[in-house]
């Protein structure tokens, strides 16, 4: 039985302006059925904590689950044994000090190479001319697949997307996704058979289509992601110039103002699960087969861990505790990849675009799975740029 609140709720609402009605549901119905998502919805940052932590309760492994109908079954869609030898591999090549030893330099050089290519035009849009070409190129490297350039990447990642996203309205897919993932593998397994690397570090526990599988989630957890994760700080910190100016005069300050933006707009605001068993959950009489889904926007505004927690605070210490990675078996594994990527982004902005600054009024981060700000026009320099 839905209650009021859950009732009334609107994709559109959630897509567009979501906060103060996930913090409502939080404080009164934690875990709440809302019709509009056929789903329930938990906000309150410990029950989302403690669903993410029980794959047995709650899974990521159901026929429902609509990138795996596309890409095959992979680290995304499984859980128990079969998921860590899916994710173990490619986990082990992304850690903390394997991404800074092998992509430091090429993340920092592709970040300033775009960002010095726009300088003498003194206006951008971040998301479209920065963000999103870096995403790609980062996804790009980290596979490394042999003769692929970086718009062939892309060709298959938005066709992959669009199938994923037409079965998840309920639709047929077109076919072409599958086709994609297909010519990928052809790249994939050149790869494994010819250089050494994360693909034929993966080829030793998986089979060739297992490793083709996971390289499509590669390329499918980190493009979206991590342009709305770049674009979205660049947003917090264009609409706070004293927190901005804090940055640009103290560098050091660049990774706080990226945990603070990650946690007040995490670029996946949820994360579902399937319940396995009928559960009493906070109130909430869960049924087997229900889908469960994990507002990790609502648990980053939790004001039980975060003190005024609407505020984009760059001196918040705890801001790391922010839940847009996830946490459990499913917790991403392309965060430090992600993480030196936006550092790279803001960085070269803040040394090569002076003065950057909003070119007119923008929207904020808007989506009901994926949010980003949909454009962020920039401008930058002492000049007088009103003329074209
Ligand atoms: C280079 C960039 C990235 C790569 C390669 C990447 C890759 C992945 C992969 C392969 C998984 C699946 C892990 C598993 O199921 O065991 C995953 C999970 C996840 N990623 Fe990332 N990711 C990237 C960036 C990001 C960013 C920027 C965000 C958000 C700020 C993000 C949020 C998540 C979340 C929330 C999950 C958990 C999914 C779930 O529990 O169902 N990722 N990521």
């Amino acid at each position: 039985m839905a209650s009021q609140l859950g009732a009334a709720l609107t994709l559109d609402q959630l897509a567009t302006d979501p906060h103060e009605l996930l913090a409502r549901l939080r404080s009164g119905e934690p875990v709440c059925w809302v019709p509009a998502l056929d789903g329930w919805l938990v906000t309150r940052r410990d029950l989302c904590v403690q669903v993410m932590r029980d794959p047995s309760t709650f899974t990521v492994d159901d026929p429902r689950f609509s990138t795996a109908q596309v890409v095959g079954p992979s680290m995304l869609s499984l859980d128990g044994t079969e998921h860590r030898r899916h994710r173990d591999p490619f986990a082990t090549a992304l850690g903390h000090g394997q991404v800074r030893e092998r992509f430091t330099e090429r993340v920092n050089e592709e970040a300033r190479r775009l960002v010095r290519d726009l300088s003498s035009r003194g206006r951008a849009e971040i998301r479209r001319d920065l963000a999103g070409p870096l995403a790609v190129a980062v996804v790009t490297a980290a596979l490394d697949l042999p003769g692929v350039e970086v718009g062939t990447l892309l060709g298959w990642y938005e066709t992959i997307v669009a199938d994923v996203d037409l079965l998840s309205r309920g639709a047929p897919a077109t076919g072409a996704g599958q086709e994609a993932v297909k010519e990928m593998g052809a790249h994939v397994r050149r790869s494994t058979a010819s250089r050494p690397g994360l693909l034929a570090h993966a080829r030793v526990g998986l089979s060739d289509s297992e490793v083709v599988s996971n390289a499509a989630v590669m390329m499918f957890g980190g493009i979206e992601t991590s342009e709305g994760m770049t674009t979205s700080l660049f947003w917090h910190l264009l609409t706070n110039p004293a927190q901005l100016q804090m940055v640009a005069a103290d560098k050091s300050l660049a990774r706080q103002a990226i945990e603070e933006s990650l946690r007040l707009e995490p670029a996946a605001s949820r994360v579902d699960r399937y319940a396995t068993r009928d559960i009493e959950f906070a109130g909430a009489s869960i049924r087997a087969g229900d889908l469960v889904i994990v507002s990790l926007s609502a648990a980053n505004r939790d004001p039980a861990t975060f003190v005024d927690p609407d505020r984009f605070d760059l001196r918040r210490s705890n801001a790391h505790t922010h839940l847009a990675f996830a946490q459990g078996p499913h917790a991403c594994i392309g965060i430090h990849l992600a993480k030196l990527e936006t550092l790279a982004a803001l960085i070269a902005v803040l040394d090569l675009w002076p003065g950057v600054r909003l070119d007119g009024e923008v929207d904020g981060p808007s989506g009901l799975v994926f949010r980003k700000p949909r454009a962020l026009p920039v401008l930058w320099g002492k000049t007088d740029l009103s003329s074209p």
